[in-house]
């Protein structure tokens, strides 16, 4: 299927774009992406999802990358994120939440409410608020999601989709998961190849990376996600960053 540059996707182009691309590298998805569109970003954890930079920046100069700060990362994640703005040449987008909310948040429930509230409404106000508003300004993102990260709500997610959790009545935002039919194991034997710098968290038994306060190592053959809100349930452990995952109706 061929498309001109910038039109805009329906959901029907998207359904046959899905099909065309499911079985494609991860490389073939990248490139087909960053040639569609200009406005379009990378979402970057300060994870293993380095590999989607790596790639890309093979693919084209003056790649766009944003990484949501938190205020809650790992000194380690920090270092990490700087390390990758260096040995890449890139700017990457560091998004912090409203200043206002989160101190009203601290104020009314201290700074570690998710361990009795639940991770949602701390999530909200320092990950899905922010990442909205980057959202707003794009016609499409680009992320690391894998099936294998989490059967419980990762396991359908498609190489290409329309975003209807970010999407508005008036545009439309495609989603891109070129790593979606990867497993861990090839992500590894992708960083190891191509010499890509990783998080040292890596290498103290963390896989999953998220907030310090809602991350921790997990045993060598225990699943990744393990180690992420580990009070939680499987089914729970979304932060709304991929709600269009949890949401009944969506795919
Ligand atoms: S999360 O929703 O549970 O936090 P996860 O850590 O599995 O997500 O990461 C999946 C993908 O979501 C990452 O590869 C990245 O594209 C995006 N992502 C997660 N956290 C961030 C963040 N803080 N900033 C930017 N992108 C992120
Ligand atoms: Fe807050 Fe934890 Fe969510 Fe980070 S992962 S935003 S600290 S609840």
């Amino acid at each position: 299927m061929t498309l001109a540059k910038d039109i805009s996707f329906t959901e029907a182009d998207i359904v046959k774009l899905e099909s065309e691309y499911a079985t494609k590298r991860p490389q073939d998805i990248l490139a087909f992406a960053l040639k569609q569109f200009d406005n379009i970003t990378i979402s970057f954890s300060g994870a293993e999802d380095v590999v989607l930079i790596d790639m890309a920046a093979k693919i084209k100069r003056n790649i766009t990358v944003f990484s949501i700060d938190t205020g809650r990362l790992h000194p380690e994640t920090y270092q990490f994120i700087d390390r990758i703005r260096k040995q890449y040449r890139i700017k990457i987008d560091v998004i912090s939440p409203d200043a206002a909310e989160v101190e009203a948040l601290v104020k009314e429930k201290g700074l570690f409410s998710f361990y009795k509230d639940g991770h949602k409404e701390c999530c909200a106000i320092r990950k899905v608020k922010p990442l909205r508003r980057k959202l707003a300004t794009v016609d499409a993102w680009i992320t690391g999601q894998r099936k294998d990260q989490n059967p419980a709500t990762r396991a359908s997610v498609p190489v290409i989709q329309l975003d209807t959790a970010f999407s508005s009545s008036d545009r439309n935002l495609i989603k891109f998961n070129p790593l979606a039919n990867w497993t861990s194991a090839q992500v590894w034997k992708y960083i190891h190849a191509n010499e890509v710098p990783f998080n040292q968290l890596h290498s103290k038994g963390f896989t999953s990376i998220g907030c310090e306060p809602c991350t921790r190592p997990v045993l060598p053959n225990q699943h990744e996600r393990l180690g992420r809100w580990w009070w939680e349930e499987a089914a729970d452990k979304e932060c709304g960053f991929h709600e269009i995952n949890v949401t009944p109706g969506n795919s």
